[in-house]
């Protein structure tokens, strides 16, 4: 199913029929009661994100409870994932993750995005767009005829692809994703980075208690080599990218998956941290701080 998948997401006519892949790191989460009613956008791409949108300042949609701290791996689409389809279950992949090949150029991230959003989702959309041009060269910008380019979708979940894949990628905001947090979580994949806690540095930083983590979602936790991922910076455990301690469909609840090694608090759950802006703009090669 994953090589399907990672196929399919080339296509911008293919409306998806995955369920979600589902996006768990720090605090931020999905709404079971949500979920039940998702369905997959049949993409049609709607107007692009005007000045207003920007500028409103929305950190979230006001339709939608935030249920902190639920993780649901088990949306994560098997084998395939949010640092793109690159994982130890994929392994046909065309797209290298070195740092330079996944990035956009130009910082430019061309962007249709569905008809499926609501008015207040669009402009919480918009606004993580507005943290990534105030923070960063970045920019995301209506796409006109540019070869590849980020789709929008409102599908099951939420995820994206790791960086510039080529051609149309999508990216989903589902029912229950359209926060602040996790907007600019999944904007971060499809910039170019993975999850924190996939950096080569690891195990300096952390321990992963496997044993409550389920066989199939142990690729979310492993640490990969280090022409594989983004090693940008210092390991940080705050990370808008990093996951949380604890999660809904761990082995035991109540008990941690990552503990971090200074005792301190894993995961963000609550916007860029310093050390992401850095990231970001060290891709990209802007002009910081
Ligand atoms: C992922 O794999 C598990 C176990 O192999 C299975 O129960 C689950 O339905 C799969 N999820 C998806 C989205 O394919
Ligand atoms: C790791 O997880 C297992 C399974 O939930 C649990 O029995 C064990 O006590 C955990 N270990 C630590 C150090 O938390
Ligand atoms: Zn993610």
């Amino acid at each position: 199913m994953a090589f399907g998948i990672c196929k399919s997401l080339l296509l911008v006519a293919v409306s998806l029929t995955l369920t979600s892949w589902m996006y768990s790191a720090g605090a931020n989460p999905v709404t079971s009661e949500n979920e039940k009613h998702l369905r997959d956008d049949p993409f049609q791409a709607g107007h692009p994100l005007t000045e207003e949108e920007f500028q409103s300042g929305v950190t979230e949609n006001k339709g939608a409870t935030l249920e902190n701290g639920l993780q649901p791996w088990k949306h994560q689409e098997n084998g395939t994932g949010l640092s793109g389809c690159n994982n130890p279950h994929d392994t046909g992949k065309k797209n290298a993750n070195k740092n330079a090949d996944v990035r956009w150029p130009g910082a430019q991230i061309p962007y249709v995005i569905s008809t499926a959003f609501l008015a207040e989702e669009r402009r919480a959309i918009a606004s993580a767009m507005a943290i990534y041009h105030g923070k960063t060269c970045i920019r995301f910008v209506p796409r006109s005829s540019q070869r590849d380019y980020l789709i929008i979708i409102k599908s099951s979940g939420c995820w994206a692809q790791k960086g510039r894949v080529g051609g149309a990628q999508q990216m989903s905001l589902g029912n229950g994703c359209v926060y602040q947090s996790v907007i600019l979580h999944e904007f971060m994949h499809a910039v170019g980075f993975d999850h924190e806690q996939n950096r080569p540095d690891q195990a300096r930083y952390i321990t992963v208690n496997f044993t409550n983590i389920l066989p199939q979602h142990h690729w979310l936790f492993v640490s990969k080599p280090r022409d594989a991922v983004n090693t940008i910076g210092n390991y940080d455990i705050k990370s808008i990218m990093h996951y949380g301690a604890y999660a809904s469909d761990s082995v035991t609840p109540s008990l941690p998956t990552i503990v971090a090694k200074n005792g301190q608090k894993v995961g963000s759950g609550d916007g860029f941290t310093w050390m992401d802006i850095y990231k970001l703009n060290r891709l990209y090669g802007c002009p910081f701080g």
